[in-house]
């Protein structure tokens, strides 16, 4: 299936991506976030995140590596940001291989390499213009349908 190319023209519309990806998720997923610093994937996160009915703060996991969120169905939603991993064994010794993530958002996957699960969607965020542009790219059926659905809805079938 070919990448999706939306066009973000400001915070509220990575904002309206980010509701739209949760009303449309697997039960399952993994994502992964790409792109470089201020791209807006933590942005894209947090908007999952609320839009799953996360309340209160949604801290930057940049230290802590994970903040894990209850959602309300029993599973958790796992934000995880590896920019400042030193050695990917850090990740083993947080023990991320429980059955409870539903959801895994993982910002700097790269840094984690060999040691997160594969992931279903990526998206890559870049900065266009005064805005962002946002390349989805399912890599499993599971991403694939997500992506399906998502294209039905009013936030993405506008941008195309
Ligand atoms: N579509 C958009 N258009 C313009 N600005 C945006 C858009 N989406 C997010 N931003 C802004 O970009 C800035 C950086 O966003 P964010 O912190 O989400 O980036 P990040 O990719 O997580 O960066 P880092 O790798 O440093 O954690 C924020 O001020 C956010 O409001
Ligand atoms: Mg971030």
């Amino acid at each position: 299936m070919n990448p999706r190319t939306l066009h973000l023209r400001d915070a509220d519309a990575t904002d309206a991506l980010g509701a739209a990806l949760a009303r449309t998720r697997p039960p399952r997923a993994v994502v992964h976030l790409r792109g470089d610093l201020g791209a807006g994937k933590s942005t894209l996160a947090r908007a999952l995140l609320r839009a799953l009915g996360v309340r209160g703060a949604i801290r930057s996991p940049t230290y802590t590596l994970v903040e894990r969120y209850p959602l309300g169905d029993g599973g958790e939603a796992w934000h995880l940001d590896l920019y400042r991993i030193a050695d990917p064994g850090e990740l083993e010794f947080l023990g991320l291989d429980g059955d409870e993530a539903r959801l895994w958002l993982v910002e700097w996957p790269e840094r984690g390499a060999g040691l997160l699960p594969a992931p279903d969607l990526r998206i890559e965020l870049a900065i266009d213009g005064a805005g962002r542009s946002a390349v989805l790219q399912p890599a499993t059926a599971t991403g694939r349908a997500w992506l399906e659905r998502l294209g039905e809805t009013r936030e993405v079938a506008a941008d195309s």
